[in-house]
């Protein structure tokens, strides 16, 4: 039996396979589990997961290896965290319909649940289990619920994509990760931050600047003395041609640490290796005495674990500026604080890189000295026991394996670095786990040297030939081929190509923050006439359902970095509420810039004859789609 999974399952690479025994044997045809987030219970013995294709809690057995139960949700979860007295288990769950669900920890029977915004993404319960912190992310705000009344107590609007959270000891300070940059990629710095609001002034108190390059922020999670934050994210070279991946050219993974108390970053350190990449970390946690850091990465299937007290001192010997009269020496280690984000080697002899079985961990919890690891993936769940050496993480299935669709394998590959030479990178790190952008202009070598695009998202990509703004793949099926070959420096068997398009083109998008109740508002509606009306002309390139003709123009768009070609391929306009920044070159950080900053002959759209309010009800009708 472990065999025949063995063979399934390519991903479970000779590690001890346990299988669970009967997880629900009523379920059939067995689906996903997807476990994306994982605590402890009060007492240790158990893990809860949320199983995100499930759309359920499973309760894990930890000693005996052995899922007990599976409670339904009424959505996918996204987050768990247990309230601080340990009798409620919360979720934050769903997407457009996002809410927060409260279990009881013993019965597992689903309390309530309540409302919360669109896509809530992680939570905080605090105040001795009053109060719930939850960022929406598509609302762009962190809401404040009371969790008795489930009455919403304040909405703070923050940023783009708050996409995890941590609150320091004194709980009114909130440090709020968010996933992607804002502005223009064409600027001179293009960084996703990490914002601070207060919550007893109801407002945001201050903006940590994460290094140039930094975007796809995931956990940010507090170690337990409450002294410093961990953040994690990629750190692109987005500034360098993408001819080669040695030495972290092209995509970086770093974890920025943050001294809670001063609201001040300490430094941002690489978790590469000089030949060896760590790519696409995602989860967090910290030992109970505070002295290890673990991270997990989703893209190489490894979890780190950092010597926290040793970095710290390392970090603070370092002078913040090069002495007078010291040359810069770029082979050397680091020097001064300002080398860290870019040195390969700052953490040799702080880490250690432990080698996981399954693939795609995303999260990870303590239980006393043993991590508990969650796959995304592979339905795993690995134990690490870090007070034994050498390390042996051991395995465990979830539940009976279903057959792997090729829709599955597609997305599994898209975000595994493994396939990359090296490790660098995966699609994902470009394009984020759910094929859409990562905010960045990158200088790919397609359509030659020198001209940087803006990643585009892959929704509708496989619809609507040809692909690239300049049109220089037929299709997407071969910008799939040519991504695994020139960007990831991969040559792989054909069937992943297959799948990668099989999952793509199913890509489905979803619902805009700004419907009301899933109907576009008056204003949109409105809009909609003006996008239809042939003197303004939008629809005649921008046709619905897919919102465009295939065709490429000359819009009046190409910038300082454009040749001869100044027409670029009409992209669909299917969920442009949340791919900012716009044009082929990133340079039109708002719709608004679109239409009128960048389009003042009225090549792209006759808008100068429209009143402020007809182009509010036009931007809206666009943010709608
Ligand atoms: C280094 C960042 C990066 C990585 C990694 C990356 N891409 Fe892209 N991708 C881009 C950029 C930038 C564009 C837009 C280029 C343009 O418009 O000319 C793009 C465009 C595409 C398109 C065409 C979209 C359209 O409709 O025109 C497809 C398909 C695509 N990528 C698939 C992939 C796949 C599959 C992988 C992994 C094998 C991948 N990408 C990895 C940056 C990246
Ligand atoms: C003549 C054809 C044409 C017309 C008319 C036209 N568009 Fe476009 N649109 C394009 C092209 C081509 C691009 C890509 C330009 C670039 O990448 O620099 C584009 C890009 C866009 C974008 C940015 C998309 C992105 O993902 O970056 C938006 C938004 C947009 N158009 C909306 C409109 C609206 C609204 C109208 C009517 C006022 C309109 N367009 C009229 C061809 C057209």
């Amino acid at each position: 039996m472990i065999q025949k999974i063995l063979l399934q399952r390519p991903a479970l690479r000779g590690a001890a396979v346990i299988l669970a025994t009967a997880i629900q044997a009523a379920e059939a045809p067995a689906g996903w589990q997807s476990p994306n987030s994982v605590v402890a219970s009060p007492d240790r013995t158990r893990a809860f997961l949320g199983a995100a294709t499930a759309n359920a809690v499973l309760v894990v057995d930890v000693a005996a290896r052995n899922v007990d139960r599976k409670l339904p949700l009424p959505a996918s979860p996204q987050a768990l965290c247990l309230s601080p007295d340990g009798s409620r288990l919360l979720v934050a769950a769903g997407g457009s319909n996002g809410m927060v669900c409260v279990l009881d920890t013993d019965s597992g029977e689903l309390l309530q649940h309540f409302h919360t915004g669109h896509t809530p993404t992680d939570l905080v319960c605090f105040d001795d289990g009053v109060r719930v912190a939850v960022p929406n992310r598509f609302d762009a705000n962190v809401a404040v619920w009371d969790l008795a009344t489930g009455r919403e107590l304040l909405r703070v609007p923050v940023p783009r994509e708050p996409i995890s959270i941590a609150l320091a000891p004194d709980q009114k300070t909130l440090f709020v990760a968010h996933h992607l940059p804002e502005g223009k990629a064409s600027a001179n710095r293009v960084a996703a931050n990490v914002t601070i609001v207060d919550l007893e002034a109801g407002r945001i108190a201050g903006t940590l600047l994460l290094p140039n390059g930094s975007t796809t922020l995931r956990q940010i999670r507090l170690s337990p003395d409450g002294k410093l934050a961990a953040v994690v994210h990629t750190l692109a070279r987005y500034q360098l041609p993408t001819t080669q991946l040695e030495r972290g050219w092209m995509n970086t993974s770093a974890v920025t640490l943050i001294d809670v108390a001063a609201r001040q970053i300490i430094n941002s350190v690489l978790l590469d290796e000089v030949d060896y990449g760590a790519a696409n970390p995602w989860g967090i946690a910290w030992t109970a005495d505070s002295r290890r850091l673990l991270i997990t990465h989703a893209g190489t299937h490894e979890l780190s674990v950092i010597e926290v007290p040793d970095l710290l001192d390392r970090l603070a010997k370092l002078p913040a500026t090069r002495p007078e009269g010291v040359t810069p020496q770029y082979i050397s280690a680091s020097a001064t604080q300002a080398d860290v984000p870019n040195d390969l080697a700052f953490l040799v002899g702080y880490r250690e890189r432990i080698r996981l079985s399954g693939n795609g961990p995303r999260a990870v919890a303590m239980f006393g000295e043993t991590a508990v690891v969650a796959d995304y993936f592979s339905d795993t769940l690995e134990l690490v026991d870090l007070t034994r050496s050498p390390r042996r993480p051991e395995s465990f299935l979830l539940g009976p394996i279903p057959v792997r669709t090729p829709e599955r394998w597609g997305e599994q590959l898209f975000n595994d670095a493994t396939i990359c030479f090296q490790q660098w990178q995966s699609c994902a790190s470009c394009h984020s786990e759910d094929a859409r952008i990562d905010g960045l202009n990158w200088d790919l070598m397609n359509d030659g040297l020198g001209n940087p695009k803006n990643s585009k998202s892959l929704v509708l990509s496989h619809q609507t030939p040809p692909a690239m703004s300049l049109g220089v793949r037929d299709d997407a099926r071969a910008a799939v081929r040519a991504g695994i070959r020139h960007i990831l420096f991969a040559v792989r068997p054909a069937e992943e190509a297959e799948a990668l398009d099989v999952w793509l083109a199913g890509l489905r998008p979803i619902p805009s923050p700004h419907l009301i109740d899933g109907d576009p508002s008056p204003s949109a509606t409105r809009g909609r006439e003006i996008f239809q009306d042939e003197l303004v002309g939008c629809a005649g390139c921008h046709p619905g359902p897919r919102f465009t003709d295939g065709l490429a123009y000359d819009v009046g768009t190409a910038g300082e970095f454009d040749r001869e070609v100044k027409e670029f391929d009409t992209p669909t306009l299917v969920e442009i509420w949340r791919t900012a920044p716009y044009l082929h070159d990133g340079s039109a950080a708002t719709l608004r810039e679109v239409l009128v900053d960048r389009n003042l002959t009225d090549a792209h759209g006759r808008v100068s004859d429209l009143a402020p309010t007809e182009l509010a009800d036009l931007i809206e009708y666009l943010n709608s789609l």
